[in-house]
């Protein structure tokens, strides 16, 4: 009988998510000769059932096509929101499942993904994961897809923006993406040249940040590049949102408990607008002037990295395989020049960080890159 597989991509889009669903397509469909078909926009589409089939048409000319065809959200099939209110769509999900005669799902995603997959394998459902994120930080794997891509994107920029910079005598403060892990500002800034790195695993003192600007002035260069992940805290910043998340959790009343509800909600508004402080701050401590870019999106769209295709197009033929030998719960690691297969649960809830004494960071140190600390 006929084996029947789906796929889904979940989470903020990634260059190389095409990539990886011609790999599992084509393998799956031409070695394996397994019927495919994908779901639109992550878990909803799952939940509401919406497929299209994934044949030799509709997987052909889309290896270098950036974003998903399938679509994607951010919706969690046990917090689905759904009429106004949120809830627990499980059931409908594995419902569709079964009704589409599936032997295996795979989700595509970063963090989020492996946490809603493993949800999925406990309801009963046969699901394996890829790892894609631009922000490299998913357990257990050497590297995600989407993080070359990102990397080269960040570092062009960078590149850039050395020019105006020193024309200028400027600091230019470049943000690029990254809430948790610093694997973009970190491999950015090497590549790019950056003085500065500031990453959020790092908490930085702005005076120390300052004082890197001004001994390059004082050696002679007039102008700065840092780089910073968006998540990036410094120490001022991360005491006040620990204060008050202390105080939240620890609220005696009712009044105490909206008074740091209101102050950590501002001192979260602050974090997320903290380029913009320091480059204000740094212009006040160093009397350069200071100018801030911030990368946003244009981090994660268009067309993938040769590095992200390839890495892509393995980690799908391998999941069509392990498939094919009937392993499931488990995500597509790479590994090495190769792949593993990780049991889920060793995924879930884990995050990949930049460790202090990473060779990048060692690296970056020995020639004199400060990291605020
Ligand atoms: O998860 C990848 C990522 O690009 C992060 O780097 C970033 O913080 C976040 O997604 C942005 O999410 P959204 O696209 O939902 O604004």
């Amino acid at each position: 009988m006929d084996r029947n597989i789906g796929i889904l991509t979940a989470g903020g889009d990634s260059p190389g998510l095409n990539a990886a669903i011609r790999g599992i397509g084509k393998a799956a469909h031409r070695t394996y000769g397994m019927n495919v078909i994908g779901f639109r926009d992550g878990f909803r589409g799952l939940m509401q059932n919406r497929t299209i089939r994934l044949d030799g048409s509709t997987l052909s000319g889309i290896l270098t096509a950036g974003g998903t065809i399938l679509g994607t959200s951010r919706d969690k099939p046990h917090k689905m929101p759904v009429g106004g209110r949120t809830m627990d769509m499980t059931d409908l999900m594995v419902e569709n499942y079964h009704a589409n005669h599936l032997d295996a799902l795979v989700c595509l995603g970063g963090g989020g993904t492996q946490k809603n997959a493993l949800h999925l394998a406990k309801a009963g459902l046969r699901v394996l994961t890829l790892p894609k994120t631009i922000d490299n930080d998913v357990a257990m794997t050497d590297v995600t897809f989407g993080y070359d891509t990102a990397l080269t994107i960040a570092t062009e920029t960078i590149d850039r923006l050395h020019s105006t910079a020193h024309s200028h005598h400027r600091i230019v403060v470049v943000e690029v993406m990254g809430h948790n892990a610093g694997w973009l500002a970190l491999g950015s800034g090497l590549a790019g040249g950056a003085d500065v790195i500031l990453i959020p695993e790092i908490r930085y003192d702005l005076e120390r940040v300052s004082q890197a600007v001004i001994e390059r002035r004082q050696a002679g260069s007039t102008f700065s590049i840092i780089a910073v992940s968006e998540g990036a805290l410094s120490r001022e910043q991360a005491d006040n949102l620990d204060r008050w998340k202390t105080r939240k959790k620890n609220a005696a009343n009712e009044y105490e408990l909206r008074k740091a509800t209101l102050k950590l909600e501002k001192a979260r508004q602050e974090q997320a607008e903290h380029t913009h402080r320091l480059a204000r701050k740094l212009e006040d401590l160093t009397r350069l002037e200071s100018r801030v870019t911030i990368l946003g999106h244009v981090q994660r769209g268009g067309v993938p990295s040769p590095g992200d295709r390839v890495l892509a197009t393995r980690l799908g033929s391998a999941c069509a395989r392990y498939i094919d030998k009937g392993i499931h719960g488990v995500m597509v690691a790479a590994r090495g020049e190769g792949t593993e297969p990780v049991p889920l649960e060793e995924v879930a809830g884990r995050r990949k960080t930049v460790p202090l004494d990473h060779p990048w960071i060692r690296s970056a140190r020995s020639l004199g890159i400060g990291f605020g600390d």
